[in-house]
């Protein structure tokens, strides 16, 4: 089996109930505060692992307050040999959850950001052609892990959240896959954010030809359009939402396993949507994520046909 490397952020979630995101010059009381083990890196690599990747996560926590995530890795069977120990706090995230399970998220990145070239080299000698990189926007040195990856014939998934414009001067057209909602999809090609998403995906793939790319639309579902292959649809499950911290990072996490393990790409795409429709049932990021059989089970008592011709 191809051994899938996240190089990713791993943050402590500080997250607070509230009736309604707080406003300008408000002070607002919470109904609730919990602290959970979250990073986009973190989160993802929960659910790569829990679809059944054989899972490598290298990052780095503070030495201080990292023990949480340090155990999260652990309990999940997550090798975190690369993982590395600073002074620097650990990444940190202050998140309002609002009545209707929507979040809005303040990030403070701390040792995520301390990774070095020498890092890098590093645990890169442990992988090979064919191997799994997996990225987010949550580290620093990002380029030197696309570079050196592509280099070595891995194959990138870059998930490119949080979006900031500085990711176009990264070498995109190294990854194998990139990953985008519909916003960030637009804003790397310049088109208005309600663009068409076949035409989205068209204009993107035109940018980036050796990419595949993995479109995400919220509520709507999301398009998987590998090269050379027509697009693949998929609708959401409609369920109620408690909290949707992590549900993307589930999607992917169960998406790229079950690609990486040779999974037909429409069942693929079918679990990783069932998988974040359990997540968002569920308050926290990696506390949501399921295990494979629950997403199995959800699968087969849902009547309902989520791949669809066109969303
Ligand atoms: O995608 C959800 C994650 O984004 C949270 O766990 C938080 O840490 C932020 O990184």
């Amino acid at each position: 089996m191809a051994k899938i490397l996240n190089y990713g952020s791993l943050n402590i979630d500080y997250v607070y109930e509230v009736p309604h995101f707080v406003t300008p010059g408000e002070t607002l009381q919470s109904k609730g505060r919990s602290i959970f083990a979250g990073g986009k890196g973190l989160n993802q690599s929960v659910a790569l692992a829990r679809a059944g990747g054989d899972v490598y996560h290298a990052g780095a926590v503070g030495k201080a307050d990292g023990q949480l995530l340090i155990n999260v890795l652990t309990e999940n069977k997550i090798n975190s040999e690369f993982l590395k120990r600073r002074n620097e706090a650990s990444g940190h995230t202050i998140i309002q959850v609002d009545d209707n399970g929507q979040n809005c998220i303040i990030l403070y990145g701390g040792s995520n950001q301390t990774i070095t070239t020498e890092d890098i080299d590093e645990t890169l000698s442990h992988f090979e052609k064919g191997d799994y990189l997996v990225l987010q926007n949550e580290t620093n040195n990002i380029e030197s892990m696309i570079n050196k990856a592509y280099e070595k014939g891995l194959k990138v998934c870059f998930n490119v959240s949080p979006y900031s414009d500085e990711l176009l001067k990264l070498p995109l057209d190294k990854c194998s896959y990139l990953i985008v909602n519909e916003i960030e999809g637009s804003s790397m090609v310049s088109k208005p954010a309600d663009t068409d998403p076949y035409e989205l995906i068209d204009e993107l793939t035109k940018k980036y030809p050796n990419s595949s790319f993995v479109l995400t639309l919220g509520s709507r579902g999301s398009i998987l359009k590998q090269v050379g292959c027509d697009p693949i649809s998929c609708k959401s499950f409609k369920v109620q939402a408690v909290d949707t911290t992590a549900a993307g990072d589930t999607f992917l996490g169960y998406l790229i396993t079950n690609l990486a393990t040779g999974m037909n790409p429409a069942l693929a795409i079918k679990c990783a949507t069932a998988a974040s429709a359990l997540a968002v049932q569920t308050k926290g990021a990696t506390p949501s994520i399921p295990k494979a059989n629950a997403v199995l089970d959800f699968i087969k008592k849902s009547k309902v046909d989520v791949l669809v011709d066109k969303l």
